[in-house]
């Protein structure tokens, strides 16, 4: 089983923007990583975000590959046999991306849906304590990993079953909403947990989306720095995708801002963590929030 998001990928046509928008509005520390990208850092692993030039056409931002860890190497072995027996393509990450990447091993793989995925063994730690340039005090991580990823799978059963029965994910909960338009389907978000309480580090959406991502999360360690965070969002101008609000399922007080190549960051703070998955039954709910969550978008 995999144990958490460790970290993601993102190629952002505008690195600069990220650069001011990741420490100054969402608190993270610049990395001092050598590499071609942009390392933002949220607790004490050498970087939890890597932001990279995208290449070719100018377009929106992309999330290339969500990053994975699988543990130990035998763990990722059985997980690559795994992925080839359901047909997926895997390449194994060459030395110096690796060292890109702050880890010993990775693989490159994709979902049914093409998003990238990277699983990945032996994340060397840098040692730098972590330090917020506008001094949030910390974001709620180990041993729960990043945070979470919601991605797009307009094929959503498949990849859910690919995430579950090739990767080892388990299901939190099974979200159904009424159609976001007149004639469009039904929206289903699948929420999944990696091995570790947060309630889930995975989402697929059955709708797809331009980049490649319908939000990732991050957790803050206090309510008053959900609205200190929301203060220089409004400050700054910025874009909310939907304003203050409590999540149904788990439970998780947030707002989402647009970042500068269209990727929604949510900013949360009491998320719901599960101590013990064996005794837990996945839930399906109809409804995706207890109060407020307005969206400016139905692609949420
Ligand atoms: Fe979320």
């Amino acid at each position: 089983m995999i144990a958490g998001l460790g970290y993601v990928v993102i190629a952002a046509q505008d690195v600069a923007a990220w650069d001011k928008f990741g420490t100054q509005i969402l608190g993270l520390q610049k990395a001092d990583i050598s590499g071609d990208a942009l390392y933002l850092k949220m607790d004490d692993a050498p970087f939890r975000y890597m932001i990279e030039q995208a290449a070719g056409e100018p377009g929106p931002d992309v999330l290339a590959a969500t990053g994975w860890d699988a543990g130990d190497d035998d763990n990722l072995n059985a997980l690559i046999e795994k992925l080839e027996a359901a047909g997926a393509t895997v390449t194994e990450g060459a030395a110096d991306e690796a060292a890109a990447r702050c880890v010993t091993r990775f693989v490159k793989s994709a979902d049914p849906a093409g998003n990238g995925l990277e699983l990945y063994v032996g994340r060397t730690d840098t040692g730098d304590a972590f330090v917020s340039p506008i001094g949030v005090s910390g974001f709620v991580t180990e041993p729960m990993g990043m945070g979470h990823a919601v991605i797009p799978a307009p094929n959503d059963q498949e990849c859910a079953d690919f995430y579950q029965d090739v990767l080892g994910f388990g299901m939190s909960d099974d979200l159904r909403l009424p159609p976001p338009a007149e004639g469009a389907p039904d929206m289903r978000i699948v929420f999944f947990h990696a091995d570790n309480p947060r309630h889930h580090s995975l989402a697929l959406g059955n709708f797809p989306t331009p980049t490649k991502c319908i939000h990732l999360m991050m957790e803050v360690n206090t309510l008053d720095e959900v609205g200190a965070g929301l203060d220089r969002v409004t400050q700054a101008g910025l874009p909310l995708m939907a304003s203050l609000g409590r999540h149904e399922n788990d439970k998780m007080v947030s707002f989402y801002v647009v970042g500068p190549g269209g990727i929604a960051i949510e900013y949360g703070y009491d998320g719901l963590q599960v101590d013990d998955w064996a005794g837990f039954a996945p839930t399906v709910s109809t409804s995706g929030d207890i109060w407020g969550h307005e969206y400016a978008t139905p692609e949420m």
